[in-house]
């Protein structure tokens, strides 16, 4: 029984749960493949380390040199970044081996390049841990649901944000605070920029459009708002309509069929959906297809372990296919849906406005909205010192008129300002 060989880069949280699991769980990972797979090299940036459980001999700081050994089946890329981890993918293709990759950001950037070039040397390119750690979502939608159409993907891919929203959900703090908590926590990282400003989810929104409607979705057709102008006040407002904020990946199939909309920004939850009750750092993915209906797929979406899960998991598929003598699917990109701007999406609103107390405020302000094609389902108003918090929601409307008519807003007599603007999802 031949033993298939595999090339770890990066030996940080997930390579070294990844090269712990594939000596705890040795003879299961055997059993499943048909053969034993065993390290051939761990590479790792910075040698003298102490890397346990990892024996010394395994240990380079060359990863060009071990991918391009030539006795490699799988490369296991767990360094992240761009342009060397493309470089060392690349190279481990023209080598014969098989890719698994945690890498979002790269897949997202340049998945199309990669997905050709495993394509060209006839080897696999899988990256289930690149979308919500350990949650079984690509493969699912690759796979599982490759009978049936997915019409929207709903999510929360981003556990630090969810993390950061629910903390100011439920102590009241505002986002300075309740991020202060989430780093000294561990969940947020020293920059938190990727996270806070969406870039991470909008990778993870680009892969999962991708995937569930066979076409090609770029990084920068991703309408992208990240969480820091989220306030205690639109927390308060979610709360008083009986909602929570999330920050959700939305990946939407056009209803005329040859379009797709996919965009990441702070929405608000009815209490009642599914994904409201998706707490702290968790994260979790609500598909709606013809045929299955609604699915939840949930879990944890980062940390060493769970994320090693879905590497060990891809491991095992592209090792199989190795012994077979075949490749898994590749990416589908068939449907070649064109991306819709954001002014285009459709949905509803939340709108917080401190008016002037005068009777005619609220009339004026339904006027504006209306003019814009915009109308209003409820409104609730509150008298304060010097004037009135008016809290609207809206009817559904195209983002491009919600914004003209708060710009129109903004300079009507009587309103003081815009103290919220907030969409509402799921409902
Ligand atoms: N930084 C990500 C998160 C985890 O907070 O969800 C890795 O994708």
């Amino acid at each position: 029984m031949r033993t298939l060989k595999v090339a770890l880069l990066g030996c940080g949280v997930v390579g070294s749960e990844v090269a712990r699991y594939m000596d705890t769980h040795a003879a299961e990972l055997t059993a499943r493949i048909g053969a034993p797979v065993e390290l051939a090299g761990v590479a790792v940036r910075r040698d003298g380390l102490p890397r346990p459980g990892i024996p010394e001999h395994l240990l380079t700081t060359d990863a060009d040199e071990l991918v391009a050994r030539g006795d490699v089946d799988v490369v296991v890329e767990v360094i992240g970044g761009l342009d060397r981890a493309r470089d060392l993918i690349t190279s481990a293709f023209a080598h014969g081996a098989s890719v698994v990759s945690a890498n979002k950001a790269l897949i997202a950037a340049e998945g199309a390049a990669l997905h050709a070039g495993a394509a060209a040397h006839g080897v696999d390119l899988y990256y289930e841990a690149a979308v919500a750690g350990a949650i079984p979502l690509l493969r699912p939608l690759r796979e599982s649901l490759a009978g049936d159409r997915v019409n929207r993907v709903l999510g929360i891919v981003n556990g630090t944000t969810n993390f950061v929203l629910d903390k100011m959900d439920s102590l009241g703090a505002d986002y300075p605070q309740a991020l202060k908590e989430a780093t000294a926590l561990g969940y947020a990282e020293a920059d938190p920029t990727a996270d806070v400003e969406g870039h991470d989810a909008a990778a993870k929104a680009a892969i999962l459009a991708g995937i569930a409607f066979d076409t090609r979705v770029r990084v920068q057709d991703v309408h992208r708002e990240g969480i820091t102008g989220i306030t205690a006040a639109d927390i308060a407002a979610a709360k008083a309509a009986g909602c929570v904020v999330k920050l959700l990946a939305i990946c939407e199939r056009g209803t005329d069929g040859a379009s797709v909309t996919v965009r990441v920004h702070p929405a608000m939850i009815p209490l009642e959906h599914p994904l409201a009750a998706v707490r702290g750092a968790f994260n979790a993915v609500f598909v709606e297809a013809d045929a299955a209906g609604q699915l939840m797929f949930y879990g944890p979406g980062a940390g060493g372990a769970p994320t090693a899960s879905s590497v060990l998991g891809d491991l095992v598929a592209v090792c199989r296919n190795k012994l077979a003598g075949v490749t898994g699917p590749g990416a589908t990109t068939y449907a070649e849906l064109t991306a819709r701007p954001m002014g285009e999406v459709v949905t509803r609103y939340h709108v917080g406005l401190d008016v002037a107390d005068r009777p005619e405020l609220l009339a004026e302000v339904a006027t504006v909205l209306a003019e814009h094609g915009v109308s209003v389902e409820s409104f609730n108003q509150r008298r304060h010192e010097g004037g009135c918090s008016l809290a609207l929601s809206t009817h559904e409307a195209t983002d491009a008129a919600l914004s003209a008519a708060v710009d129109t807003l903004r300079g009507t007599a009587g309103v003081h300002g815009v103290t919220s603007i907030v969409r509402i999802e799921g409902r």
